[in-house]
């Protein structure tokens, strides 16, 4: 079985598209990587795009019809996996009917905590133990997806808004591709 196309949604850094991009060059890794589309025009993660020769596509999400035009780009590449790497927008419960095929989001809590923004600030002023981060399929409500992988950490008493991002991303290089290698083992 080839691998399977994949596009990668991002508003920023980029720091999970970057590490799926090197995963993705694994032979036995069950993606490839063949789109990434932005909202945000100056989003730094494009850099990565951009050095790794994959196509990139910036979408003005404050047009009427801007998801024809995500789904058109989609269906260019004949796109089966969407990744949500930072994508900070709502996917329509349209879009997703009319993709119709998977569409998974990386989220910085441990879900069904924290769903939302402003995580990190939320998780320490609610004095919670842990934290972590969550692999979830999206459906039509926000971060409430079926949960495919999760990974959690102590929090400690010097830690701050700052060291809480570093620690959860770091394992979120480590739980997207193991959710991707999940998914796709299962079929
Ligand atoms: C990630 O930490 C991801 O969990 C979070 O945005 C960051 C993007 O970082 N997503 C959300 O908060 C979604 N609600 P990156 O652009 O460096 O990959």
């Amino acid at each position: 079985m080839g691998k399977v196309k994949t596009c990668i949604f991002i508003s920023g850094n980029g720091s999970n598209l970057k590490n799926l991009i090197l995963k993705s060059r694994d032979y036995n890794f069950p993606i490839r990587i063949k789109l990434v589309i932005t909202n945000n025009r100056d989003a730094y993660g494009l850099y990565h795009a951009k050095k790794n020769a994959i196509p990139f596509v910036c979408i003005d999400t404050k047009t009427r019809y801007f998801e024809n035009q995500i789904f058109y780009h989609l269906k260019k590449h004949n796109i089966s996996l969407i990744c949500l790497a930072g994508y900070m927008k709502i996917i329509s419960k349209e879009f997703l009917k009319k993709f119709g095929k998977k569409v998974i989001n990386i989220h910085p809590s441990l879900l069904p905590k924290f769903k939302g923004l402003n995580t990190y600030k939320r998780i320490l002023k609610n004095n919670e133990k842990k934290t972590g981060c969550t692999v979830h399929f999206v459906n039509e409500k926000l971060d409430a997806g079926k949960i495919v992988a999760q990974k959690s950490f102590y929090i400690l008493k010097s830690d701050n808004v700052n060291t809480l991002k570093d620690k959860t991303q770091k394992l979120e290089y480590k739980i997207f591709p193991e959710a991707i290698i999940k998914i796709y083992r299962n079929i």
